[in-house]
């Protein structure tokens, strides 16, 4: 109990975002410390106000540090760059867990616990004024709701100074090709939204 308060305050204390990547990189809250090779905190232009968030990191996120670079990673780059919007200039990726699951199972509701206040003080810094909710792990965790990801998508939700836009998990459009349209209408919603409150002149090769 002490090494947790501990801990929660050293990241109150995280005066910048790599600050706290150092502190976020030595958590042992949860158990999935032990069973993974590294945390991976996530990364992208750290002055971007869109952040995307996804579940926790897979295989290849584990091995090479980095969200979202195996094959839903893959495909969220080919989205991102659909709309005008590259990873390391537009955007700061992250996940609801910072260590990757055993055989990528969802985390459960104790890691996600354990990792909140990670990912909070991520937010409080970075300070995004748009937030995609990549799937049902980070739009139930987000915007603490049971709600279904289909019931949640495709709206927007307000909270503070933040839109959130939940949409379909990249890696469901490999089992599900038919919630391509449905991701594709909610990114163009971002985009619109990001033409409104971030950058009036940004470009989008499809619209
Ligand atoms: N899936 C996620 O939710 N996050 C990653 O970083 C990779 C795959």
């Amino acid at each position: 109990m002490i090494l947790m308060d501990d801990y929660l305050k050293r990241l109150r204390r995280a005066a910048d975002l790599e600050g706290l990547a150092a502190i976020v990189k030595s958590c042992q809250r949860c158990s999935l410390r032990g069973g993974c090779s590294q945390v991976v905190f996530g990364e992208g232009n750290p002055d971007a106000k869109l952040l995307l968030c996804g579940e926790g990191p897979g295989a290849d996120e584990d091995r090479l540090g980095r969200p979202f670079v195996g094959r839903a990673g893959q495909l969220l780059d080919q989205i991102l760059a659909a709309c005008g919007f590259q990873r390391f200039e537009h955007v700061f990726i992250l996940n609801v867990v910072k260590c990757r699951p055993p055989g990528n199972r969802t985390p459960n509701a104790e890691e996600i616990r354990a990792c909140l206040p990670n990912l909070r003080m991520q937010v409080h810094l970075l300070k995004p004024k748009i937030m995609v909710l990549l799937g049902s792990c980070a739009a139930q965790t987000i915007l603490k709701t049971e709600d279904g990801i289909s019931r949640l998508r495709g709206r927007w939700f307000q909270k503070g100074n933040i839109w959130f836009m939940p949409t379909y998990h990249p890696a469901a459009l490999f089992h599900r090709p038919q919630l391509k349209k449905d991701v594709w209408d909610d990114f163009q919603q971002v985009v619109a939204k990001y033409r409104e409150l971030i950058d009036s002149e940004h470009t989008f090769p499809h619209g």
